[in-house]
């Protein structure tokens, strides 16, 4: 009973000096009395365990910050940085974590180990749908090997959509038709118009909105119009315009940019360009409403042969 608990606690003591030896004997190594080793936290997921830390310029990043500026209508924003570990040991990146739900950073392989002189790629992708317009920025935190963090950040400008910019111009124009000749309005409506004349002068005062190439359904062609006009009739156009519509007044009596000389050449211009009746365009013959002139007699009836 005696002699068999006694080699049963040697047995221990045994067991037990093995294991600090085993435990102990690296710090050892070193010299006599090492101070006590703080105890380090097992690395979570690392296969590699490397034995010194890794600061922060272990990686060598191609930018901290990226940044782009988003096209009218694009929904998403790519980025990648370009990683290298230049340390002499390996660098264990264990996950990434970003700043909201609409942004993804992706890694190579999770976790991802980076030998000596590896490198790779971190692609980040902002999602920009229902983003406003301005300017949006996304940090990318990367967790690397020891708890260490490097924020990485993305900048995305959002220009304003140019149909909602449309859109604004024209419901302001409904509410004021004399708006396009005001504010920032006038820089495209009104200044071209300055000391022009004729031709030149249409294509800056008129063109601008009546020859767009996609014009709105609002603004009427003025090259296939269902009726007849006249020099009086564009006279009178250019130089009231029509009261809850966006075609303005141009003439200076009214608020607009245009002299009474500017306005004659103009009428002149028109009339002698555009024919006094309509062309037998198909969709002028498609109208039933077209008796503001009588129909010309040089149409002849198609239909039966
Ligand atoms: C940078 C030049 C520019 C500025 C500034 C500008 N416009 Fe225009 N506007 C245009 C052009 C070009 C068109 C022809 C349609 C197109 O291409 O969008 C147009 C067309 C229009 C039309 C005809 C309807 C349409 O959408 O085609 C209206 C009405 C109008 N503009 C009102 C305005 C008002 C009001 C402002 C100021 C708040 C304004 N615009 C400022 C260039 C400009
Ligand atoms: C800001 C855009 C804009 C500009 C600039 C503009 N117009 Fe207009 N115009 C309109 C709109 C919109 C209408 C349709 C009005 C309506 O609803 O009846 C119109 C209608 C007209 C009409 C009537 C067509 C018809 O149906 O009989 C004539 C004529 C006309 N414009 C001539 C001109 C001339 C000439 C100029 C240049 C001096 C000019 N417009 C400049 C927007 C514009």
């Amino acid at each position: 009973m005696q002699a068999k608990n006694t080699r049963g606690r040697l047995a221990a003591l045994m067991v037990f000096s093995f294991l600090s030896l085993a435990v102990n004997s690296p710090a050892r190594a070193d010299g006599p009395q090492p101070p006590p080793v703080p105890p380090v936290p097992p690395p979570s997921t690392a296969p590699v365990a490397p034995a010194t830390p890794a600061p922060a310029d272990s990686l060598a990043w191609d930018a901290v910050m990226k940044d782009m500026d988003a096209k009218p209508g694009q929904m998403s924003a790519d980025f990648f940085f370009s990683v290298t570990n230049v340390s002499t040991s390996d660098v264990v990146i264990d996950h990434v974590q970003t700043s909201c739900g609409c942004t993804v950073a992706k890694l190579p392989s999770q976790p991802w180990v980076l030998k000596p002189q590896d490198n790779g790629k971190i692609n980040v992708t902002v999602d920009l749908h229902g983003k406003p317009v301005g300017t949006l920025f996304k940090t990318v935190t990367v967790f690397f090997t020891n708890q260490t963090t490097k924020p990485l950040t993305v900048k995305v400008t959002i220009p304003d959509n140019p149909e909602n910019a449309r859109m604004r111009n024209q419901q302001m124009a409904l509410g004021d038709r004399q708006k396009v000749f005001k504010d920032d309005c006038a820089k495209c409506h009104a200044e071209p118009t300055h000391g022009k004349t004729g031709k030149d002068l249409y294509a800056a005062a008129c063109g601008i909105c009546h020859d767009a190439e996609h014009r709105a359904t609002m603004v009427p062609n003025l090259h296939a119009l269902n009726h007849s006009t006249d020099r009086i009739y564009w006279k009178q156009w250019i130089t009231t315009g029509k009261v809850g519509t966006a075609m303005p007044a141009f003439s200076t009596e009214q608020g607009g940019p245009l002299s009474t000389e500017q306005i004659d050449s103009l009428a002149d211009y028109l009339d002698t360009t555009i024919p006094h009746n309509p062309a037998p365009a198909p969709t002028a013959q498609l109208h039933p409403k077209v008796d503001a002139a009588p129909a010309p007699v040089a149409v002849p009836p198609q239909v039966i042969k």
